[in-house]
């Protein structure tokens, strides 16, 4: 790979877009090397995943706006095709994906971390949706993952006049659930999983899905879903051990899977 890193640190992998010339920008390279980073995740012996950029200044700056600048209708389409299909793996991953945002988080880097499961950044990160200012729409999911993550007025707001928001406008939006130092972001992030990972895989697993899957339908067949997601889990190794270790009062638990 020429632009991801991906790295295992116990139960959670860390994907790191790494392409600092053009400030991690996601060209079709980019997207096709993140696709197949996702595809060849262990799901055996990883928990939770971690996505952030490289460097200090850059989450990801967007879709890369060179690439794009001679597309014809057709090739725009397909490159939001592209985009959606990636970030939609993303988004229905079994396990849960935490976005480090560790800087510009603008266009196409603002729809990839609204992609991911939970966002943190650090206190120099800036989100935004500029494509309005570059004659486009938004194109991976932008507008309509920012209207469901912070209401439709403030999205409409941002989208309609390419107004970009610091890490503590992001904060107040609910956008982020925590800012920090840039120096202390990976850690906050890694312990953050980490306390993810400590659960029971299935379990963990089953609430993504419940909480995702639940979102798209009415209430009444939303409960349903959560209904056969929680029985699934009866059975399991791992509600033994949950629910023996409470009755044995037992702090240790061994879940396998
Ligand atoms: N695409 C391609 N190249 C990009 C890029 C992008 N989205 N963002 C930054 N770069 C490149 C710059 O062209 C520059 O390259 P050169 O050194 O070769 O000139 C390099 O990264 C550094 O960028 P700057 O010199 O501009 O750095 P800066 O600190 O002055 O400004 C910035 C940083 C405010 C993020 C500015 O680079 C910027 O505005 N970038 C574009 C942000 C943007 O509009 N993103 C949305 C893209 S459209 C999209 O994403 C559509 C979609 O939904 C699918």
């Amino acid at each position: 790979m020429e632009f991801i890193c991906y790295e295992q640190k116990g139960f959670v992998g860390v994907i790191t877009i790494n392409r600092p010339k053009a400030l991690n920008a996601l060209n079709s390279q980019v997207l096709e090397e993140l696709d197949q980073t996702i595809d060849a995740v262990d799901l055996e012996s990883t928990r939770c995943l971690i996505l952030t950029g490289a460097g200090d200044k850059s989450f990801v700056a967007g879709a890369d706006i060179a690439e794009m600048s001679n597309l014809t209708k057709a090739e725009g389409e397909a490159f939001g095709k592209k985009g959606n299909d990636v970030f939609r793996k993303l988004e229905t991953f079994p396990i849960p994906v935490i976005a480090a945002v560790n800087g510009f988080a603008l266009g196409g880097g603002c729809e990839l971390s609204m992609s991911c499961d939970i966002r943190i950044c650090s206190e120099n990160a800036m989100f935004g949706q500029p494509e309005a200012g570059l004659g486009i729409t938004p194109g991976f999911g932008g507008t309509q993952r920012l209207a469901r993550t912070i209401g439709v007025g403030k999205a409409k707001e941002m989208i309609y006049g390419a107004r970009n928001i610091k890490a503590d406008e992001a904060y107040r939006l609910g956008l982020v659930n925590a800012v920090y130092p840039q120096e202390e972001l990976m850690a906050a992030a890694e312990k953050m999983a980490a306390g993810i990972s400590k659960n029971a895989p299935i379990a963990v697993r089953n609430c993504k899905k419940a909480i995702n899957d639940g979102l798209q339908v009415d209430m009444d067949q939303a409960i349903v879903i959560e209904e056969k997601l929680f029985g699934d889990c009866f059975e399991t190794a791992d509600q033994k051990e949950g629910m023996g270790a409470f009755l044995e009062k037992r702090k240790e638990k061994n879940f396998i899977n």
